[in-house]
């Protein structure tokens, strides 16, 4: 194992090697935690079950103040806004309300304004064909994305052929940790993104989320993925151990179906690609439910 350097410029870029590193959590404390133990954090993702765990958001829950729709956005922002500040070139992710009646429009109405919170924003909308339109557009209008609950292939070729031209890169966020629960070997989409987008532009990164364990960070950095979103615990866990980087005697072990490539040819309209996937939909009724729970009930 050897070890990695933890220089950041002052403009936020990171120079040290391997992924980036975003924490994938909701509470600035946290983050702060991170940095000062770590001493850098690159970017920050959050969603809307983050959310509803900020201790903030939840004390008040708890003593029974639920908020209206109004009151949770601003409690949103208000977290991104402490955040933004904390981290490097990779920005802070934020994550549009969707469940499966929201349209295109709704979604991108909402990134916009989500959009002009921090000057550091990535919006984050879900591999569907809704989210995929609401990215094609933002990309066009300058704004920089973040295509979330990624299980597919052809997930990922979707996001690549609907964002193409963007003036950002564009982040597509694998789900590792929810493909390993479901009995796949998470890991092994990642590095089959990787190998389909080796015949592409480059203007999609590789955010490896959803990672659970320090044997998944391992691998993310093996495989080389150009970002990864990794709960504070986790990082801490790594920092603890000396941020060892893999060499060439890790192994990956993981008891899981193996996923297999599959040849895509990126070069087609992205409405060829089939992206619907069961760990999406159920991903979006968690958010909705994650969410809805710190609402005030409709009376
Ligand atoms: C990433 O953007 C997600 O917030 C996150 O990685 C999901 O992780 P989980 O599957 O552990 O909830």
């Amino acid at each position: 194992m050897a070890n990695v350097d933890t220089a950041q410029t002052k403009d936020g870029r990171s120079t040290h090697p391997g992924p980036k590193i975003l924490v994938d959590g909701g509470d600035p404390a946290e983050t702060m935690r991170v940095k000062e133990a770590l001493g850098y954090v690159d970017g920050q993702t959050t969603n809307p079950s983050l959310i509803a765990k900020n201790p903030e958001v939840k004390k008040r829950v708890e003593s029974g103040r639920s908020l209206s729709e109004a009151e949770e956005r601003a409690a949103y922002r208000k977290i991104v806004q402490e955040i933004s500040p904390m981290v490097g070139s990779a920005g802070v992710s934020i994550e549009v309300f969707a469940d499966f009646d929201t349209t295109a429009d709704q979604m991108l109405k909402q990134g916009q304004e989500m959009f002009t919170w921090i000057p550091n924003a990535y919006i984050k909308y879900p591999c569907t064909t809704e989210g995929l339109k609401a990215a094609q557009r933002s990309v066009a209008q300058g704004m920089r994305v973040n295509m979330t609950l990624c299980f597919s292939q052809e997930q990922a070729a979707a996001v690549y052929a609907a964002t193409k031209g963007s003036k950002f890169p564009v982040y597509v966020s694998p789900f590792v940790g929810r493909l390993d629960d479901i009995g796949w070997n998470g890991m092994d989409l990642l590095a089959n993104i990787k190998r389909m987008f080796a015949s592409g532009d480059g203007h999609v990164h590789i955010l490896g989320a959803s990672i659970r364990s320090l044997p998944h960070l391992m691998r993310c950095f093996q495989i080389g993925v150009d970002l990864v979103t990794v709960p504070a615990k986790v990082i801490l866990e790594w920092v603890e151990a000396g941020k060892q980087m893999p060499d060439e005697n890790f192994h990956y072990q993981f008891n899981g179906k193996p996923m297999e490539y599959r040849e895509i040819d990126l070069n087609q309209p992205w409405q060829n690609f089939n992206i619907k996937h069961e760990l999406t939909d159920k991903g979006i009724r968690k958010f909705v439910e994650d969410y809805r729970s710190t609402l005030r009930k409709a009376s």
